[in-house]
């Protein structure tokens, strides 16, 4: 017999976490692994340059595809000639609406569980053009150079008819159908009337821009065909889902598409479905060989959506004592007829603040245009940049410390639905934030002055809902050498959801983290998960809880009569040091080799799904941040620099906070660039995106990212899986206000158009 040594397990039953069975707690054995930092483990393969990406892997017989993209955004094509295309060296196919087999529309998220398509118009399946850039040919060489050159000779006539553009004039605007499944409207008491009555008052409208994608890593496939088994290298956020997807649209069973994306050089909402993937699957059939199809960078700027750009009315009205009595959040943004993704920019008004009466409501205006599409923090992002300058309008009025008026209006409940929060502890992030920062009340707007350049400071909050969605199942293998394998069909565009993985289910199986592999980024793996809505490091960590319950189950119908473990169900053990122990009595323990050996196994696994997903019915679940920045304007130029950050997050428990730091900083980088410096800038004519290019479109460079400082609370929420809430997103959020906030302190100068560019400060 063989005593525990070290710590003793202890269930930890989280308070209120109910499992819908309601009668099996989820055990926890405390081992602190969870919290440790802990570098990457996929970096030493990325630096060494041996991790292989899309556009990286070489195909037998593989050729290289280049696309022709229209030129116009709305019409049909009168001439298509590919003769010169066709005989240009190396040319082995030209594939055209006339050539491509028949496929169905890609299917786009939220129209079925899986689901991960941009948009759901037909890809190449008739003479008609519905955006300027979408793919009219696609050419297949034996070099990218000749598939290039080739693509420049297809000639092409159009019948263009006047595009509806989001620069152009506005169609009558529509109300949807719902905001990422929420309501679109929200109305508690009556707003307008509260806002006409109170003391004080601002009511602004604020403009944001459409951003395109422009992650590190351009969107690629390879992709090749074996009989009626299609392989897809892909950069994907979803491999499960784009499995789903292309096979939907290719019209072929789900499991003969595999797609593996082990590693994505930047997602942010983009490496989803698009054109690119089913037409060179397509044309790989026609072509009877494997195909390699990279986009060019302008490339992504024709055939990936990005974000819309909207148009936001803020309204609060407040008592003397600068209470709320009214906050509408309202506005339009632009959408094309062929996907579902309003960017649901009301959202922080539902659950930030405490007020008598809240409205909120939104509009989308139809455009002929690349689909739009999700980029981090969909909603969230240029919501708060709204909100969040209209509370410092607010605070400035009341003559108030904008801190000081956020912490007057912390709600006690969810102010939209009244659910109670899972756990709310924004108002300590704020004050943690303050201290870290400094902050003290700004004077006067336009009153510190270094040199030529005018200082300000300014701060906003962040917010970010918790999300978890069905399908979360993982695999769980332990050998008689000690080891364990996590197998799940997860996705990481290089945030660190391996590492995280790998630390949780270390923690669930009481072994050391090396000894813990985490197999992903495979359609054919357990789950389908998805890299999105901050939801996938909870969303495995639920799985592996339920899979790791059913691997002690199994484990313990290896433990026969008379030894520690036997007559002891999954409710009364705990692993603790690579082994099982009953929870009541610390010396009966047994090893997990032991175990195994005596059964003559060389290894043991088990499969679960995380079905319940209750504490998304009970409670209102946001991650919480507080965001101050300085800020210098060139009183010359007119030029905003950033000179330093601090963000104060309210996240949950921290998994490893290596990774989470990470994702926090890069959030915040985005968003500097959110505020400063991202705009894509569309031709009204024709549709055109005309700055298609990292030259023209610009985003923060490291010149431009100072010091940024994140901190958290670290206080695990109690209703969530592991007690963490997603960290991916909310980085981005709030930044912007924050630093339009801080620009008004430094210049009096109140921004309400992003990007805040010099122009508008000279
Ligand atoms: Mo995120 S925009 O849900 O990938």
């Amino acid at each position: 017999m063989t005593g525990a040594p070290g710590r003793r397990p202890v269930a930890v039953v989280p308070d209120g976490w109910t499992p819908r069975t309601g009668t099996d707690p989820v055990l926890e054995v405390e081992h602190g692994l969870v919290g440790t930092p802990l570098p990457r483990l996929d970096g030493p393969a990325k630096v060494r340059g041996e991790a292989r990406y899309a556009a990286e892997h070489v195909l037998e017989g593989m050729l290289h595809g280049a696309l022709r993209c229209s030129t116009i955004a709305s019409g049909r094509i009168t001439r298509l000639d590919t003769s010169a295309a066709e005989a240009a060296p190396g040319v082995r196919l030209v594939m055209t609406h006339r050539t491509a087999p028949r496929m169905r529309p890609l299917r786009p998220i939220f129209t079925a569980p899986r689901a991960f398509g941009g948009t759901d118009l037909p890809v190449m399946q008739d003479d008609s053009i519905h955006w300027n850039g979408e793919p009219v040919a696609l050419v297949l060489a034996d070099t990218r150079e000749q598939a290039d050159h080739a693509a420049s000779l297809v000639e092409v006539e159009y019948a263009a008819s006047a595009p509806r553009t989001s620069a152009g004039a506005a169609a009558d605007p529509r109300r949807p159908d719902h905001l990422f499944f929420q309501p679109v409207e929200v109305a508690v008491g009556d707003a307008e009337a509260a806002l006409a009555a109170a003391q004080h008052a601002v009511d602004h409208v604020y403009r944001t821009p459409g951003h395109n994608h422009n992650a590190i890593e351009p969107h690629a496939v390879t992709v090749g065909w074996v009989g009626d088994d299609l392989v897809v290298h892909d950069a994907s956020q979803s491999v499960a889902g784009h499995a789903w997807t292309i096979a939907h649209a290719l019209g072929v069973a789900e499991h003969r598409v595999h797609v593996t994306s082990p590693h994505v050089g930047g997602g942010f909402g983009g490496k989803t479905v698009w054109s690119h993937h089913v037409l060179a699957a397509a044309a790989a059939r026609l072509a009877g060989r494997p195909v390699r199809l990279a986009l060019s960078r302008a490339d992504v700027y024709r055939v990936v959506g990005g974000r819309t750009n909207t148009e936001q009315r803020v309204a609060i009205g407040a008592d003397e004592d600068g209470r709320f009595i009214a906050l509408i959040h309202t506005g339009t943004s632009s959408i094309t007829p062929w996907n579902h993704v309003v960017e649901p920019f009301t959202f922080p008004a539902r659950h930030m603040y405490a007020t008598g009466a809240l409205r909120t409501d939104q509009h989308v205006v139809d455009v002929d245009m690349i689909a739009n599409s999700f980029m981090r923090a969909p909603g969230e992002a240029v919501g708060t940049f709204a909100l969040e300058s209209a509370v410092d309008e607010l605070a400035e009025q009341l003559d108030v410390d904008p801190v000081e008026l956020r912490l007057r209006n912390e709600p006690d409940s969810d102010p939209a639905s009244g659910a109670p929060f899972s756990a709310r502890h924004l108002a300590q992030a704020w004050r943690a934030g303050a201290k870290r920062f400094g902050w003290t009340r700004p004077a006067a707007p336009r009153s510190r002055r270094d040199g030529e350049w005018w200082i300000g400071t300014g701060c906003a909050a962040a917010t970010y809902p918790h999300q978890r969605f069905p399908g979360g199942a993982a695999r769980l293998t332990l050998t008689a050498d000690g080891r364990a394998t996590v197998a799940v069909a997860a996705n990481d565009m290089g945030m660190g959801t391996t590492t995280a993985q790998a630390v949780v289910t270390a923690e669930r199986l009481g072994l050391p983290v090396e000894r813990v592999t985490v197999e992903y980024g495979d359609s054919t793996l357990p789950g389908a998960f998805q890299a999105g809505a901050s939801a996938q490091t909870v969303g495995v960590a639920a799985a592996v809880i339920a899979a790791h319950r059913a691997l002690v189950a199994e484990l313990l119908a290896l433990v026969p009569p008379g030894t520690p473990l036997a007559g002891l169900t999954v409710d009364e053990v705990g692993s603790v040091d690579a082994g099982l122990g009953a929870l009541a009595d610390r010396d009966r323990w047994e090893g997990y080799a032991q175990i195994l050996r005596r059964a003559g196994r060389h290894e043991v696994t088990a499969v679960a799904d995380a079905a319940d997903r209750d504490e998304l019915q009970a409670w209102s679940m946001h991650s919480f941040g507080a965001v101050f920045c300085q800020v210098r304007v060139s009183s010359v130029t007119g030029e905003t620099r950033v000179d330093r950050v601090v963000g104060s997050y309210d996240c949950g428990r921290i998994i490893n906070p290596v990774t989470a730091a990470s994702q926090l900083r890069g959030g915040i980088v985005m968003g500097i660039g959110l505020a400063l410096m991202e705009r894509t800038v569309v031709d009204g004519r024709t549709g055109r995106i005309v700055n298609a290019n990292l030259t023209d479109y610009h985003v923060p460079v490291h010149a431009d990212v100072p010091e940024i400082d994140v901190l958290w609370t670290d206080v695990p929420d109690p209703r969530a899986p592991v007690g963490a809430r997603g960290v991916g997103e909310i980085g981005i959020t709030g930044v912007a206000a924050a630093i339009a906030n801080a620009v008004h302190d430094a210049t009096g100068r109140r921004v309400r158009d992003l990007p805040i560019t010099l122009d508008a400060l000279l």
